[in-house]
């Protein structure tokens, strides 16, 4: 940011602010080394999303859909919390109202130390029968090697067959997640909005109803997204490298 005065405005914002909503998604998880979906480099120019996030793709082909998220758990598992994710667990002390709201599969927020957060497209760290719905930790089953017919993770419950416990295209996103973040937007001060494009899951209403009862909206997003022009302040850098020089402002060295 380089305008001095819009920057000294940003940090008395954040400094003020009482209420803290956050809607993060997988761009801040990028420099953690996990793909965003909709970027250049994006899991979706690799995948198509209607054969591995679907239910129809997936019971058409589980082996295949299976192998690329034990792929996905193994990167996650890898991965570390990075900068972004830091200084959000920081917020969540600092500020005596605050909800993150993310759509990322992964653990990296929680890794991070966040506990008053919800996670709207499932998590990758579960699975889920198909057949009865009990979810399962994937602790349980064995991920070591790739899958083939028999090896397939099975519920066991009722021996049905499981799939990750995340939310595909044409699925409803959790009512409990989504009915906490909607009251986050309608009642915060703050809204941040970090590392999403913001094409899918909502983040429109979030946004307005923040702004319809006069909150203030910031962005960190390296690219321009749907939810852009929602926002007072854009900054357009990478999360990782933005939030922490932004915090060290509004706590200082403390
Ligand atoms: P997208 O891939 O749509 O958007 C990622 C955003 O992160 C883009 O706007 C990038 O510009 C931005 N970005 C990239 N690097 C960044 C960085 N270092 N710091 C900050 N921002 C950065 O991902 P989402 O918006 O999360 O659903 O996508 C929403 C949902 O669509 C995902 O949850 C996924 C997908 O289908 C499910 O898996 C259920």
């Amino acid at each position: 940011m380089t305008d001095k005065a819009q920057q000294n405005q940003l940090i008395e914002l954040l400094k003020n602010a009482r209420n803290v909503f956050i809607f993060t998604g997988a761009g801040v998880s990028k420099e953690s080394g996990l793909p965003t979906f909709r970027d250049l480099d994006g899991e979706w120019t690799k995948y198509d999303p209607m054969t591995f996030a679907t239910l129809d793709g997936f019971l058409s082909n589980p082996v295949m859909v299976w192998n690329m998220y034990r792929e996905r758990l193994m990167q996650i598992s890898a991965a570390q919390p990075n900068p972004a994710h830091i200084v959000i667990a920081q917020m969540e002390h600092y500020y005596p109202e605050f909800l993150l709201t993310t759509q990322n599969v992964d653990n990296l927020h929680e890794r991070a130390g966040n506990k008053k957060m919800v996670k709207i497209h499932g998590d990758a760290c579960r699975i889920r029968c198909v057949d009865c719905e009990e979810t399962y930790p994937v602790s349980d089953y064995d991920f070591s090697e790739e899958f083939d017919e028999p090896k397939l993770p099975k519920c066991p419950d009722c021996g049905g067959l499981c799939r990750p416990d995340i939310v595909w295209f044409g699925e409803y996103v959790p009512q409990e997640a989504f009915a906490a973040s909607i009251n986050a937007a309608m009642t915060c001060d703050l809204m941040m909005i970090v590392g999403t494009s913001g094409e899918v899951s909502g983040g429109y209403g979030f946004a307005e109803r923040a702004l319809s009862h006069g909150a203030k909206i910031v962005e960190i997003n390296p690219s321009e997204g749907a939810l852009t022009h929602y926002a007072h302040f854009w900054i357009p850098q990478q999360a990782g490298v933005a939030l922490p020089q932004i915090w060290k402002l509004v706590v200082g060295d403390a």
